[in-house]
């Protein structure tokens, strides 16, 4: 037996027992004849004591960091005791101990403040894996695996595998390839997602699905993105949206309750989408703190419900507003007080290339009731006053104003407000808001291939009283600059995303699962009819043996752990991940591959 214990079991009440524990050296500290260990493995670290008998032995086998050892001793209360060790109470007096397997001199400390960059960490991730930090991550990894897996295992979702090498599905990014050299010249596509194997096991009865499945996208990365990841991918026939919305808050609370010991009692919010962009400027919103967008004057259509048609700005003579598809503001709560320096630096901060605004304007209300503002010579304080009311601030706030294009502007605020709430310690870590967005538009405009794509996948369902308005209208878009009058652009899917603080860790929506409408669905994205069954006859088909009615959700797995653990990236939260540029570091991987291989699949290089 190699080991009685682990490293992270023995308390004082064990005190007098033999025990033997393997496991990795992570620190040597010498005291005269007396030697200190501190031995760690998966659970733990407990310290071992080595007297003056295993002297002789030590000089003759020195020990190093990360060696594996075996020892044997009786434990003993310490003198010394350490309370931020679960173990900290006892220490092992070791009789004997065996060298089990020597290290080298490990590239970086493996302990929880190493002094490994991240690439060198990355490099040798099976030494970072070692780190308690890391360790934990995985560890919240496997809690939020297995609470999802119970959800749905009780509620009679059945894990069902689909396969990797397939034809393109596609979900917005591009495909990573597999050549065939039993088909020379073909190629496999990795999935983006299982969407069209959920949907067909629909069609076959199996009316709940699920899978934690790896999905495949090659695109430009970030923090929150890996080229693979994983989903918790499901689908439900039977159902309408709100059955999903149920069934998938139930599931996030199960895991908050499970993974945080976080009970969600109340109702998850819901938003449309059109009002997350309103008055957030984001698809996602942050619904930790307010600082709500006013939207002053402004070229997003939303039903004339709020004034954007400039009323504020009216009669005045500025120009940057007054010329400006849009102008917007928040009120940032308790910063009236803001030095020129600071007005100067967030105006830099707006600016810079990936904000991309000319310039920002402030209005500062005094805790006197006085307006001051960057402006003053255009508006009068009454002006000022109304536009503060407007935005929501108090004495005290300031408010800040960007003004342009609709795109960029509703955009740069939105980045504004993150950042605000961001400085003034407003998306505390530990904080959970969840939300839904609804509605979202079915389409989106395409202005480099002047034609509609669907904004979540093809598969997704139009709202139902809105399917007519496809059926009726021809998708071609006439006039590319009033793309935003064509009647595609108004029409809303039934298409669901859930936010949790500002990330989208999940997205479905409810499915088409008529023929004649994926057709139609299909040709309103320019697709032609042979193009449609080349790529997707399979499902057409399928769809004529009796499809159900069906919906699904997917959770992005590593952003919803990244988020519960209080982490910005995902890769912390994947045992293996890939840097910024796709790289596995530790394996050297993408790599150049053999001429034999090559050869055998008749693929001739022709790099450019
Ligand atoms: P969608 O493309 O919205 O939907 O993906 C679902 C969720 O997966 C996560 N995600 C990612 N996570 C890490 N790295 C990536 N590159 C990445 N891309 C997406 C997000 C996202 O919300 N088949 C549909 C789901 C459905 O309709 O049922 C789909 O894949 O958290």
């Amino acid at each position: 037996m190699y080991r009685t214990h682990t490293c992270g079991e023995l308390r004082i009440a064990q005190t007098g027992q033999q025990v033997t524990l393997a496991g990795w050296v992570q620190t040597i500290r010498k005291f005269g004849s007396i030697t200190f260990i501190d031995l760690r493995d998966r659970y733990g670290i407990t310290q071992l004591l080595l007297g003056e008998e295993l002297n002789n032995q030590l000089d003759q086998q020195p020990l190093g960091r990360e060696f594996v050892i075996q020892a044997t001793g009786v434990v003993s209360e310490r003198s010394n005791k350490n309370p931020n060790l679960p173990t900290g109470d006892i220490e092992i007096k070791i009789a004997a101990f065996t060298i089990l397997n020597k290290s080298v001199t490990p590239p970086f400390t493996v302990q929880d403040d190493t002094d490994g960059g991240d690439d060198l960490r990355m490099k040798f991730r099976y030494l970072d894996l070692r780190r308690n930090l890391v360790k934990k991550n995985l560890e919240l990894r496997y809690a939020v695996n297995r609470a999802a897996r119970n959800y749905l295992h009780e509620n009679n979702f059945m894990d069902i595998e689909t396969p990797f090498l397939i034809k393109s599905t596609p979900e917005g990014a591009r495909d990573f390839v597999v050549p065939s050299r039993m088909n020379p010249g073909q190629f496999y596509a990795l999935p983006q997602s299982p969407q069209t194997f959920k949907q067909l096991l629909m069609v076959s009865g199996y009316d709940r699905y699920y899978q934690v499945v790896k999905c495949f996208r090659d695109e430009d990365l970030r923090a929150d993105r890996q080229p693979e990841f994983t989903q918790i991918d499901c689908e439900m026939s039977f159902v309408e949206q709100e059955d999903i919305l149920n069934m998938f808050e139930g599931m996030i609370k199960h895991i908050f309750k499970a993974v945080k010991g976080i009970e969600v009692t109340e109702k998850v919010q819901r938003m449309t989408w059109e009002d997350a962009m309103w008055h957030y400027g984001n698809d996602k919103p942050d619904i930790r703190f307010g600082m709500q967008l006013l939207s002053i004057k402004s070229a997003f259509t939303k039903g004339g419900k709020l004034p954007a048609t400039g009323e504020l700005i009216a009669g005045t003579d500025f120009k940057v507003f007054n010329d400006a598809e849009t102008v917007l503001a928040i009120a940032v709560p308790g910063c009236a007080e803001y030095t020129r320096k600071q007005t100067d630096e967030l105006t830099e901060w707006v600016k810079r290339p990936q904000i991309g605004m000319q310039g920002l304007v402030f209005i500062k209300c005094n805790a006197d009731g006085t307006y001051k503002s960057s402006v003053d010579k255009f508006f009068t304080e009454d002006k000022l006053k109304a536009i503060a009311d407007a935005a929501g601030a108090k004495a005290g706030d300031l408010v800040l104003i960007l003004a342009g294009a609709e795109e960029r502007t509703r955009k740069a605020t939105s980045e504004l407000r993150l950042e605000m709430g961001e400085r003034l310690g407003l998306r505390k870590k530990e904080e959970f808001k969840l939300l839904w967005v609804l509605d979202f538009p079915l389409f989106e405009y395409s202005e480099e291939d002047n034609r509609w794509v669907a904004r979540h996948h093809p598969f997704t369902s139009p709202k139902p009283d809105q399917i007519e308005i496809m059926i009726k209208n021809s998708p071609v878009i006439e006039n590319a600059a009033e793309y935003l009058k064509h009647p595609y652009a108004n029409i809303k899917a039934n298409a669901y995303d859930m936010v949790l603080n500002g990330n989208e860790i999940g997205g479905g929506s409810i499915r088409i699962f008529q023929r004649d409408l994926q057709e139609k669905m299909f040709a309103a994205l320019g697709m032609s009819q042979e193009e449609a069954m080349h790529k997707f006859g399979f499902l057409l088909g399928a769809f004529e043996y009796g499809a159900p009615p069906h919906g699904g959700i997917a959770y992005g797995f590593d952003r919803l752990c990244a988020i519960l653990g209080g982490s910005e990236s995902i890769r912390d939260f994947i045992a293996f991940p890939k840097n910024n540029s796709g790289r596995d570091v530790m394996l050297d991987a993408p790599s150049a591959i053999d001429q034999k291989q090559f050869d055998e699949l008749q693929i001739k290089l022709n790099l450019q």
